[in-house]
């Protein structure tokens, strides 16, 4: 009798255990990633051109409130533009940063005010396919303009940083604008843990 009731008991603990440890995540030591953390340092010049043919970034859905702002409160911008080595348009390229503008100010004038949001993704050396995502405020007429970096894929897993974006040359006719980014990133560049895991 005894002997029933203490297997009985050790079931039901196997049963709490087995149901307690029935979870969809797990804590892993920062140690498993078997790699320092790294600072990185990238410059790339930013090539914004609206008078090519076919423009790298486009406003959709202007906004019914117009002033003379060049883009009034709430103008989307939808941006594909092409990195490149140096500032020369025809120099290597490197990337390209892929997302959006939106004014965000309510001031009239010139004083552009936008929340900048894009995905770069590098084609060239050991970042080849790797991306860094930057979400900031671009206050455009100020000489530097600091952007927090969000984080990253590929080789900038668990990216933290800040982007320096300083305008080179700007055609006020034209609209083409390039600019030079200065990039520092903290970052693992390997990460041991397979997509599909079996831990649990
Ligand atoms: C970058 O990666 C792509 C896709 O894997 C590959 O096709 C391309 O050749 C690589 N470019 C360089 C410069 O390594």
């Amino acid at each position: 009798m005894a002997n029933i009731q203490s297997f009985t008991s050790i079931m039901l603990i196997f049963l709490f255990l087995s149901l307690a440890t029935a979870n969809y995540y797990e804590t892993l030591s920062p140690q498993q990633l078997g790699s320092p953390e790294k600072l990185t340092h990238i410059r790339f010049y930013f090539q914004e051109l609206i008078s090519n043919q076919e423009p790298s970034i486009i406003i959709t859905d202007p906004p019914k409130v117009m002033n003379d702002a060049p883009l009034p409160f709430g103008s989307r911008v939808v941006l594909e533009n092409q990195l490149t080595l140096r500032p020369e348009l025809d120099s290597k390229r490197v990337g390209k940063a892929q997302g959006f503008y939106l004014s965000a100010t309510q001031k009239p004038g010139v004083e552009l005010e936008i929340v900048m949001g894009f995905v770069l993704t590098f084609n060239e050396g050991k970042f080849n396919g790797s991306t860094l995502s930057v979400l900031g405020r671009n206050h455009i007429v100020s000489e530097v303009r600091e952007m927090p970096i969000i984080g990253g894929t590929g080789a900038f897993r668990f990216a933290r940083g800040f982007a320096h974006a300083r305008t080179v040359r700007v055609d006020y006719t034209k609209g083409d604008a390039t600019i030079e980014y200065n990039l520092y990133i903290f970052h693992y560049s390997s990460f041991p843990f397979p997509s599909h895991h079996q831990g649990f």
